[in-house]
């Protein structure tokens, strides 16, 4: 249905993905979506819109300068790790509040049901976050952040899935009820599928306190490798790269000759795990050197994030404010703006 409705309209090609700054990017989170991003920016150069997420994060986050503070490293890492202002659209969600109309709209189009049926909401309240309107609408906004910019391709991870069948079902509702095509349908697009480990063998992830951040002070890297849960098996035994939480994150950050040696020493038992995490420590500080220099320029030029900020939701204001207008239009209401 997607594609049929979507190809008759003849939708540009457009993405959009919004990062929660709901604390410090980890491995999981560049390997998992961030370098599919700025990927996608060269595919879709001028149609890859990114946002931080800051109006989604007030349902976990109720501490102003946590708040503040990690918007900001959101837009420092993605700058760092390679967003380019001139390729993508680069916004913080807050600084284009029309969205929040969207929402508005769409909420009157969107079934109570459809809602209580979000598995995220369920989680999200199985980890302790309060049960407010916000974490229940939160699939509205997701919608909204999507249908304002008329996106047709949303990279995201598998947890996000239902989120974007939710969007789907909002876009048919208000083209159904209002007789309009002005809605396209958008496609997930799925990120890297591998699951990165966190340091104890669990998937990677902010909520189980077992990330290897991306930019860590050289000390911290070390403590944090060093404390990777590993088995005791006695120097010299062969170690098995499959299932192993040091050998799947070197893979990541190596090259495929010194991944394919990393194999052979483990399955040869000439290496152990004080070694690997060793070599490990080494790798991952080899891949990331390259922004160094990046990160550096950007952090003693705070003006400069805050410029492409703005300069990112001056242009997603654009396409938002052309959705809305389009939409007050055909659902009659009036603005002071109204011709
Ligand atoms: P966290 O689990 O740390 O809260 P998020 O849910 O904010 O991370 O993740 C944002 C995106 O980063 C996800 O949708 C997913 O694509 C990616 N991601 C996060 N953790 C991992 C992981 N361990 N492995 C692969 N991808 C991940
Ligand atoms: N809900 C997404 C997450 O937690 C973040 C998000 C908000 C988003 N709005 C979006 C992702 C719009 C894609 C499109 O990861």
């Amino acid at each position: 249905m997607t594609n049929q409705q979507n190809s008759e309209k003849k939708f540009s090609p457009r993405v959009l993905s919004g990062v929660q700054p709901s604390g410090e990017l980890h491995l999981g989170n560049y390997f998992g979506a961030i370098k599919q991003h700025i990927e996608l920016q060269h595919e879709y150069p001028g149609e890859a819109f990114y946002f931080i997420a800051n109006f989604h994060a007030l349902t976990s986050i109720n501490d102003r300068e946590v708040l503040r503070k990690q918007t900001h490293d959101v837009a420092l890492t993605y700058l760092t790790l390679g967003l380019d202002p001139e390729k993508s659209v680069f916004y913080r969600q807050s600084d284009v509040p029309q969205v929040c109309e969207i929402m508005w709209i769409l909420s009157c189009v969107t079934g109570k049901g459809l809602l209580e049926r979000a598995h995220s909401y369920k989680d999200k309240m199985e980890k302790g976050l309060r049960a407010t309107m916000g974490l229940f609408t939160y699939p509205v906004l997701m919608a909204a952040d999507i249908l304002a910019v008329r996106a047709t391709m949303v990279p995201v991870g598998a947890d996000q899935e239902q989120h974007l069948e939710m969007t789907r079902d909002m876009a048919s509702s208000f083209n159904a009820i209002f007789n309009t095509d002005l809605l396209p349908l958008p496609d997930t697009r799925l990120n890297a599928d591998a699951v990165v480990p966190g340091v104890d063998g669990q998937k990677m992830s902010k909520s189980y306190n077992n990330t290897v951040p991306i930019f860590t002070e050289s000390d911290e890297l070390k403590k944090t490798v060093m404390s990777i849960k590993t088995t005791s098996i006695p120097l010299g035994d062969p170690l098995d790269p499959d299932n192993d939480t040091i050998f799947a994150l070197y893979k990541l950050v190596s090259t495929p000759e010194d991944t394919e040696n990393m194999r052979q020493r483990y399955l040869a038992g000439d290496v152990g795990y004080g070694h690997a995490k060793k070599e490990l420590i080494t790798a991952i500080t080899k891949y990331f050197e390259a922004f160094y220099e990046r990160r550096r320029e950007l952090q003693s030029n705070p003006g400069m994030i805050e410029d492409i900020l703005q300069a990112g939701a001056r242009r997603a204001t654009q396409e938002i404010e052309f959705t809305l207008e389009v939409m007050r239009e055909v659902v009659g209401l009036i603005t002071s703006n109204s011709r």
